[in-house]
């Protein structure tokens, strides 16, 4: 048994965390991972307000090729945007689940008709859906650490997921 086996990483080979310095960062980090993204996809945001959830989204929704403003879906609930038709004609989903009463509301508001489809879901507040949320997805879990840093934490749920991290972890540090 070689030594690695031991070591707590490979418990987790695939969670990959990063640090922003800077609003900036945080958004190069997204429009990259949204490079990646494919149809189906479905990414579960959480951390504290201001931590910067929509700043990410910002980023995926422009590495994805769509040209629409981001706007935080706080009071709506839930903002489309459409990707670069040349590309693709899959629609974006951005939902923020900060005003939800009861997870069971999601059911309410139609969320789980949006990651059944082949489209790409972004969902804010995910912690606020419970369990009503699908196994399968990829969480990124964002913590402040002083006012301009922050730490990313993305934890593939699934295998198609661990796929997205590992071709991700690559892009960003070769
Ligand atoms: N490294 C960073 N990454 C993202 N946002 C940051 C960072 N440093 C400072 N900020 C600021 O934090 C705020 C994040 O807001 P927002 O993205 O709306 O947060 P959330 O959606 O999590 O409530 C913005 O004002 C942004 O400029
Ligand atoms: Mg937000």
């Amino acid at each position: 048994m070689s030594s690695s086996q031991s070591h707590p990483n490979v418990l987790t080979p695939h969670v990959l965390d990063f640090i922003s310095h800077s609003p900036a960062q945080t958004l190069r980090i997204g429009q990259r991972l949204g490079e990646y993204l494919q149809a189906g996809d479905l990414i579960l945001l959480s951390g504290d307000l201001g931590v910067g959830k929509t700043q990410l989204v910002k980023g995926i929704v422009q590495g994805l090729g769509s040209p629409d403003l981001v706007t935080s879906p706080s009071f709506v609930l839930v903002n489309q945007y459409t990707p670069d038709p040349r590309w693709s004609r899959m629609q974006i989903h951005h939902a923020d689940l900060y005003r939800l009463a009861d997870p069971s509301e999601i059911l309410n508001i139609g969320l789980d008709e949006l990651w059944n489809q082949q489209d790409i879901c972004l969902i804010e507040w995910a912690e606020h859906a419970g369990a009503y949320l699908p196994d399968t997805h990829l969480s990124i879990a964002m913590r402040y650490l002083d006012e301009t840093k922050r730490v990313l934490r993305f934890t593939p749920h699934g295998s198609r997921y661990e796929q997205l991290v590992d071709a991700f972890k690559v892009a960003a540090f070769g």
